[in-house]
């Protein structure tokens, strides 16, 4: 209870903590550590290695994530857009787009950095999207996962934390694009929604 009171202005719209600072802290430092391991070899090989992420979701698990790896890589961010505003349920029709361009891609590991699996739409079409450009590998890291929520299947390879099936906020994480200055990872009380 006391990640809620340290931002009482936000906190008195969330009804729990699900995920505290103190076990993101953790998770990302154990994430980081699979990712380490699993591309050190390729990295010594002189193999390109390009994380990625889908805005904005992901942005600042992102940015902790990437500071515990180890590794050299390029980074660079997509967008998708699935969720209508306000909306919490996935509409299934995603658009990919790139700043960066595509090529960036190319002849690397591409790992993908997300901050919840939900249905997995967006993220399977992220994935196919990616496989059709010339890449070594592919690799899915998800901070948070819905299983109960699944529609379309997606490989996990680095797995943060398995949560119920409820609507969270935080940590990049919003509602309505708010609440993602949260540094944990919360439920919003009900009367946010119905209000
Ligand atoms: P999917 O296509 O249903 O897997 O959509 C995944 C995206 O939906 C995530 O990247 C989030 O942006 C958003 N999303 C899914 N569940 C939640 C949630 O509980 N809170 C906030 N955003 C969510
Ligand atoms: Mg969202």
């Amino acid at each position: 209870m006391d990640d809620i009171l340290k931002m009482p202005n936000l906190g008195k719209d969330i009804l729990k903590v699900l995920v505290s600072e103190k076990e993101l802290d953790e998770i990302t430092s154990r994430l980081a550590r699979e990712i380490t391991e699993k591309f050190k070899a390729p990295a010594e090989r002189g193999e390109k290695i390009v994380m990625t992420a889908v805005l904005n979701g992901a942005v600042i698990f992102f940015s902790d994530i990437i500071r515990k790896i180890d590794l050299p890589f390029e980074i660079a961010f997509m967008t998708a857009s699935s969720y209508g505003k306000g909306a919490t349920v996935s509409s299934g029709n995603v658009k990919i787009d790139m700043p960066r361009g595509f090529d960036v891609f190319r002849n690397a590991h591409v790992v993908i950095l997300e901050d919840i699996l939900d249905s997995g739409n967006t993220l399977s079409k992220v994935m196919e999207f990616i496989k059709t450009k010339d890449i070594l590998s592919i690799s899915l890291c998800a901070l948070l996962d819905k299983p109960e929520r699944r529609k379309t299947h997606v490989d996990v390879d680095f797995s943060g934390k398995v949560i119920p099936d409820e609507f969270v906020v935080g940590y990049g994480l919003d509602y309505s694009e708010m609440y993602r200055n949260l540094p944990y990872i919360g439920v919003l009380k009900p009367e946010i929604y119905n209000s």
